[in-house]
């Protein structure tokens, strides 16, 4: 049986594992990707047929607006899929960041996760969707990155909240990837070194993802245990 096309939004889908995602869903499903860059960098990287709204995270009330405009003007009056991917952190010595670097972590990791999903509730109720936060395993604590753990950790705590308050009406879940091969240790100035090397390649990573994705279960994470027992392999689809 064929099956159903779904309504998605990706935040930071412009890249990392949120693009491998959308890669990954674009020829089976309608996604609007939200981003911080302006159309014009952000269309070239996604595949043809993407939707895409510029709406910055930084801050997280116009992004919200933003988001639920472009959704609106896309005729969406519900949605299957709210994947809050977005995600940005720093690396400083000491593990004590600046009262900037603290303000655009949690604005970005957990204030707009916060307000999206209270604001998109209403359209993922209606389809009885899901949605999906993706943490961290720094969530239990990580020295370099004290903000991005406790925002993360944040994250954690707003996913048990809400899989009780809205029980039975939109599926709740939160992902905790594991390290990955991406951009965002480049972005967030810290060098992993060689380490980088047996990270989880972004497409093996959005593979395990979109496989907890169509499970929804919570909490769940994408570890090199699940990666290298091959599990990424065989996960459910979307
Ligand atoms: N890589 C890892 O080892 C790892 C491990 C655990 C969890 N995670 C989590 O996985 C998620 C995806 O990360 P990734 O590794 O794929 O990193 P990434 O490639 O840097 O992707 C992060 C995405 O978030 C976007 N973003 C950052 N700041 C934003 C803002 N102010 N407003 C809107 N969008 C913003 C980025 O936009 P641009 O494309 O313009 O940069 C990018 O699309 C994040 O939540 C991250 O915390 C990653």
């Amino acid at each position: 049986m064929a099956e159903a096309r779904r309504r998605i939004v990706v935040t930071g889908g412009t890249s990392g594992i949120g693009l491998e995602l959308v890669r990954r869903l674009a020829d089976r499903h309608d996604i609007l990707v939200a981003g911080r860059r302006a159309d014009t960098d952000a269309l070239p990287v996604l595949p043809e047929g993407v939707r895409y709204v510029h709406a910055p995270l930084t801050d997280p009330e116009a992004a919200t607006q933003a988001i639920a405009e472009a959704m609106l003007k896309a005729g969406w009056v519900k949605l299957d899929n709210l994947v809050l991917n977005a995600g940005t952190g720093f690396a400083v010595e000491g593990g004590i960041e600046s009262a900037a670097q603290i303000r655009e972590t949690l604005a970005v990791n957990l204030t707009a996760s916060v307000l999206l999903a209270r604001a998109l509730f209403p359209w993922l109720e209606k389809a009885g969707g899901t949605l999906t936060l993706v943490g961290s395993v720094a969530h239990t604590g990580q020295g370099l990155f004290p903000a991005y753990a406790a925002s993360k950790a944040g994250l954690h705590g707003l996913a048990r909240a809400l899989r009780a308050e809205w029980s039975g009406r939109v599926a709740v879940q939160i992902v905790h990837p594991g390290p990955t091969r991406t951009e965002m240790h480049a972005k967030a100035g810290h060098d992993p070194g060689r380490l980088r090397d047996i990270f989880i390649p972004a497409d093996r990573m959005a593979a395990m993802l979109e496989g907890a994705i169509a499970a929804r279960r919570s909490p769940v994470t994408l570890s090199f245990g699940r990666y290298w027992t091959g599990r990424a392999a065989w996960s459910g689809k979307l």
